[in-house]
Parts: structure tokens; C-alpha cells; sequence
């Protein structure tokens, strides 16, 4: 597997406290579930739980330990099967809208299958003979595995929060009202730098530094709270056309939508779904849980726009950011020479830019150490159950 390698900036130690770190905060988001929380698919976006837990570690089994350990015995060879996402590099797989019919393995075995493999990726780093290919694979598998920390934390609370009974899930994850005042960033017209660079890690669509040319704008310092939210709600925004795009008027008409998901009107009062239960709205907070079709009509509305995402990027050093992935004006598409790796790596971002939006920032439910301002999060457009917001933009 000839891959492109760049300067790698962490030791081994360093690496291996990560990989650590990590394999154990997988299993402490896991911690508040019951067994029965582990395996359902409610929807096909939604995983079960322990499909994340099996698949992260398959990432390591596949793409680590399988083509660099000699003496690795792979823990299952049906597990490829069932835990493999998307790689068709990797071969056959359990279709995705049907990851919640498995029932077998049980939580208890996928639970043994982290840990064998946990142990096999130490064994192969403390052997000491990690080349810079090795490192690197070690380096993205955890950066795979911080996603699906992100991943599960959105697929519990959709799995928790269309329980009848609404249970809680902790303090965990939740947002806080923005403690910064109102007001906008300016920024002059001007040829500017756009994504990433350094010897860090970074993923291959944010690679390909390029400049851009950006109209003068400014951009909100705060994201769009609740109480603004429902004033576009209470103003008939969602039974008005005109602001909405064709695609996002058909998807709201058709599935019924006419607020964010998780809020219940419970005698004439709007309430949300939180981790800590069924609440009364928090008009403080920011607005959460839109997708990009309600971000763009509710800009409509306020007669603003989305930032695109090098508007976003240009002044990300200007304003707060980290609460909600922010929806952005752009699609997702590849930078200027973007080039992906070679075999089923290369499936990794780049199949997917088409049909998908651009979010910026990052969110409560990002792990430590894995967001930065050119950070390209993707997602469809209906989205609704990842921890997406709105941040308000204007042509100057
Ligand atoms: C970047 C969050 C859109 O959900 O598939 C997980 C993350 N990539 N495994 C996704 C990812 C491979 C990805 N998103
Ligand atoms: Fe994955």
C-alpha cells in the first residue's frame, strides 16, 4: 500500500496514551446504557451502539493489524461481515439498515473483541518496530474511532429519545446559553488562505491549501437561539414556501416536520428532548438539532444567509465555536488537487462528496483534540439528529 506519507509528529508513547485514552472513552459513553440500549437501529442513520463499538475496532483489525502484525490471528473471521461500514475495498458486509437485526454477537463478545484487539495494537507498538506507515494507520484509526465517540453519542440520544418514556441519559453532552454578546465580525473583501496545513493530523479533504476570494461580509458572533427559533416557528415559517428550497419544502411536507427534532408541543408549550429528559424549552440556548434545509429557511427569513465555509473559516478566530456543527452554505466538495489514498483508505471521505453539505465548528459531543478550523464535517441535508446549529451570515 504505497501511501503519501507526511512528517509524523507524534512519538509512540504519545501515540499509544492516545490510543488508550480513547479506547476506554468509547466505552465510558457507552456506561449509562442498559444491554437492551446497545442493539436497536431506530432509523438507517441511527447505528446501535454496539455496532460502533465492533466497527472501531474492525477499523484497527482491518487496516493496522491485519497488514502489519505477523503474528496477529484475527479475533473472528465473520466479524469483517457484519462490522464493516462502507469499504467495498474491504469486501461484503451487512447492509446498512439492517446493523440492528443483529442480535449475535452479543455486547458481552464485541466488548471481548475490543479488548483483544486493544491488545493487539499495544502489543504491535511495544514491539518497537512501528514504521511511519504504521503510526500513521494508528493515528487515523483513532481520529475513525473519535468519530464514532461523536457518532454514538447522536445515535444514544435518538435511541433514548424516541423511548415513550423519554429516560435521561446525564449531564453529559448537553449545551450552555452563549455567555459572549451579539454582534457581527466584519470582514474586508480579500484573497485568503483556506485549509489545512502543519504536520498534524488532519484529514485528507481539509488538505490542498488554496486561496480564495472572498465578497465582504460579516459574520454573527453568536449561533441563532431557541427563542429565536420559535418565533420563526410562531411567524408560520415552516408553512410558508417561499423560504424553503424545493428539496427541503418536499422533505418537511412529506415527513411531517414543523419544528427540530425532539420537540413535543405538550399542551400549547413547546418542549425538547435533552439528556437530562423531556424539558421545558431553554429559549437561551442555541437552536439545535436543524438540518440544513431549516438553517437555510430560517435565514430566509431573517432575510440573511449561511456562511459559506471559507467565510466560516476566515473568521473562526473571531467569534466562540464548538457547542453545535454549524451548517454552511457550501456543498462538500473536493479542494484544489485533493487527492485521496490509494485502496479502501481512499474510501474514507472522498466517495462521499456529493449530495452532502459542509458543517464547520464542532460540537459537545466532538471528542478532545479533534477539532480545528478547517475541520470539514459532512452530512445530507434532512439531517437533523447530529448536534447541527445555525450561525448567521451577511453580504456587506
Ligand atoms: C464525517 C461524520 C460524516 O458519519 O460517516 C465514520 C465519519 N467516517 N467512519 C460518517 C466517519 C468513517 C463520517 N462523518
Ligand atoms: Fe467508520
Amino acid at each position: 500500500m504505497a501511501r503519501e506519507l507526511k512528517q509524523q509528529s507524534l512519538t509512540i508513547p504519545i501515540l499509544l496514551g492516545r490510543f488508550k485514552t480513547c479506547r476506554m472513552q468509547t466505552e465510558k459513553i457507552c456506561a449509562p446504557l442498559q444491554v437492551e440500549d446497545y442493539v436497536p437501529q431506530p432509523i438507517a442513520e441511527v447505528s446501535p451502539p454496539k455496532w460502533h463499538l465492533a466497527h472501531s475496532t474492525w477499523f484497527f483489525e482491518q487496516f493496522l493489524l491485519i497488514p502489519f502484525s505477523g503474528s496477529y490471528a484475527v479475533y473472528d473471521e465473520d466479524f469483517a461481515f457484519l462490522f464493516n461500514s462502507y469499504y467495498n475495498n474491504a469486501g461484503d458486509r451487512v447492509l446498512r439498515p439492517n446493523r440492528g437485526l443483529m442480535s449475535r454477537p452479543p455486547v458481552s463478545e464485541v466488548m471481548a473483541y475490543r479488548k483483544y484487539v486493544t491488545d493487539a495494537v499495544l502489543a504491535l507498538l511495544e514491539n518497537g518496530d512501528a514504521s511511519k506507515e504504521i503510526l500513521e494507520i494508528l493515528e487515523l484509526g483513532i481520529n475513525h474511532e473519535q468519530q464514532h465517540q461523536e457518532l454514538l453519542v447522536y445515535d444514544i440520544k435518538y435511541i433514548l429519545g424516541n423511548q415513550p418514556t423519554f429516560p435521561k441519559y446525564g449531564d453529559d453532552f448537553t449545551t450552555k446559553a452563549e455567555t459572549k454578546e451579539a454582534g457581527w465580525v466584519e470582514v474586508t473583501e480579500g484573497i485568503k488562505q483556506i485549509g489545512f496545513s502543519g504536520d498534524e493530523f488532519s484529514y485528507d479533504n481539509e488538505l490542498g491549501r488554496h486561496r480564495v476570494f472572498l465578497e465582504p461580509y460579516s459574520i454573527s458572533k453568536i449561533l441563532v437561539t431557541n427563542q429565536e427559533y420559535m418565533e420563526f416557528i410562531a411567524s408560520g415559517g415552516y408553512k410558508d414556501f417561499n423560504l424553503w428550497h424545493s428539496d427541503g419544502w418536499d422533505y418537511i411536507s412529506k415527513n411531517e416536520i414543523k419544528a427540530p427534532l425532539y420537540w413535543h408541543k405538550v399542551k400549547g408549550e413547546w418542549q425538547n428532548y435533552t439528556f437530562n429528559g423531556l424539558q421545558a424549552i431553554n429559549p437561551d440556548l442555541p437552536v439545535q438539532h436543524v438540518s440544513f434545509y431549516e438553517a437555510f429557511a430560517f435565514a430566509e427569513w431573517k432575510g440573511m444567509r449561511l456562511p459559506t465555509e471559507f467565510e466560516w473559516e476566515v473568521a473562526a478566530d473571531q467569534f466562540s465555536w464548538g457547542q453545535l456543527w454549524e451548517w454552511t452554505a457550501s456543498a462538500y466538495l473536493p479542494y484544489p488537487g485533493f487527492k485521496k489514498a490509494p485502496g479502501a483508505l481512499g474510501e474514507y471521505n472522498g466517495k462521499f462528496m456529493v449530495n452532502q453539505q459542509v458543517l464547520r465548528g464542532a460540537s459537545v459531543a466532538t471528542a478532545k483534540d479533534h477539532s480545528r478550523k478547517t475541520y470539514r464535517n459532512f452530512f445530507a441535508p434532512p439531517s437533523q439528529w447530529i448536534f447541527s446549529g445555525i450561525r448567521l451570515a451577511q453580504s456587506l
